[in-house]
């Protein structure tokens, strides 16, 4: 068979790892997809940076858009990050040619997922996006796929790493806030600007994604509220931990009356819950459905091996020719239930 051919754009800790993992697990890879998963054109801006996997024979590109508008790949594999700029541009190029996505944009995916669901409905193609939420946790595919037949009541999760680890190295190792951040930096944890991390906002642009997929619809941004864990102090950590609690920072979205509510805060967790044992780099989704009860997914949330994981496992999809909805229906049928409002909080 032919094998399916992708053009990535975007070689920073993600990038790097997707095409590392395709070289280690190839044959593996090949067997569940079937076909061989090869990377043919790749975009970046730095030529000659070690990125301790050997580009030879990649087609290089400097412009993404350029990349993804030329159709040299079966696939666009977008890494570059950012709601704006090249790596919409770049998503929008590809889709409008037709051409199917993977992507790990979780901003992107919150500010314009539901424009850009729209436009791969449109071509009849792929957005994929599993690596946007909660790095290796299959998440997507549970909302989607898994638990599909439920009514979700409310989504809960730990879904930012860089967070969750700070939280755990300042409880843990006694470290202020400022300390642990530049190690998450070190780590290829945090975002471009860790200031997405620490102030909540990465964790609302996934529980953004979440709710749309729980709830069946596109949840407006910027109605979730958002605080994150800049004030947060070792001091407050130890006080919780002697209560018997344990501070996270929570994304919580749910129906209530008036609709969805969706909230991204530090919360004081009972130490025996699980999600409180959820630690470091770890993420956590736990989903509520009306038949199923509760699932709690647990993994790790960021980092080059757990989002390439995702990512790659997309692509074993579109490669099996496994097509789903964006949001996981039928646009159609979607628009035939009543739009819920957000809910003031
Ligand atoms: N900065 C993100 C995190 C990366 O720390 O969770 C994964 O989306």
């Amino acid at each position: 068979t032919r094998p399916l051919s992708i053009a990535v754009a975007g070689l920073g800790t993600v990038g790097a790892g997707v095409l590392t993992l395709l070289r280690d697990n190839a044959e593996l890879i090949a067997a569940r997809a079937g076909r061989p998963i090869i990377v043919t054109a790749v975009a970046a801006r730095d030529r000659n940076r070690d990125r301790g996997v050997s580009l030879e024979g990649l087609r290089w590109y400097e412009d993404p858009v350029a990349m993804a508008a030329e159709a040299r790949a079966d696939v666009v594999v977008e890494l570059i990050g950012g709601s704006d700029g090249p790596a919409r541009h770049a998503v929008e190029a590809a889709l409008n040619a037709g051409r199917p996505v993977v992507t790990a944009n979780k901003a992107l995916l919150a500010l314009h997922g539901a424009a850009l669901a729209q436009k791969a409905e449109a071509a009849g193609v792929t957005l994929a996006f599993e690596a946007a939420v909660a790095g290796g946790i299959p998440a997507i595919k549970a909302l989607r796929e898994g638990l599909a037949a439920n009514r979700i009541g409310r989504v809960t999760g730990i879904l930012n790493g860089t967070c969750n680890y700070i939280l755990t190295c300042m409880r843990d190792q006694k470290r202020e806030f400022g300390d642990v951040l530049a190690e998450a930096q070190r780590l290829g944890y945090a975002e471009a600007d860790p200031s997405f991390d620490i102030d909540g906002v990465d964790a609302a642009h996934k529980l953004a994604i979440l709710a749309a997929l729980a709830f069946g619809r596109p949840v407006e941004f910027d109605a979730v509220h958002v605080e994150g864990i800049r004030n947060i102090t070792a001091l407050d950590i130890a006080l919780a931990e002697e209560l018997g609690f344990r501070i996270k920072l929570l994304g919580i979205a749910q129906q209530e009356e008036a609709g969805v509510a969706a909230r991204v805060h530090p919360c004081m967790v009972p130490a025996s819950h699980p999600i409180a044992r959820v630690d470091g780099v770890f993420n956590a989704v736990v989903a509520e459905g009306d038949f199923v009860g509760r699932v709690v997914l647990e993994g790790r949330g960021a980092g080059a091996g757990p989002t390439a994981s995702a990512v790659v496992a997309d692509l074993i999809d579109i490669a099996r020719e496994r097509h789903t909805p964006v949001w996981g229906a039928d646009h159609a049928a979607l628009s035939a239930v009543p739009a819920l409002p957000m809910a003031s909080h």
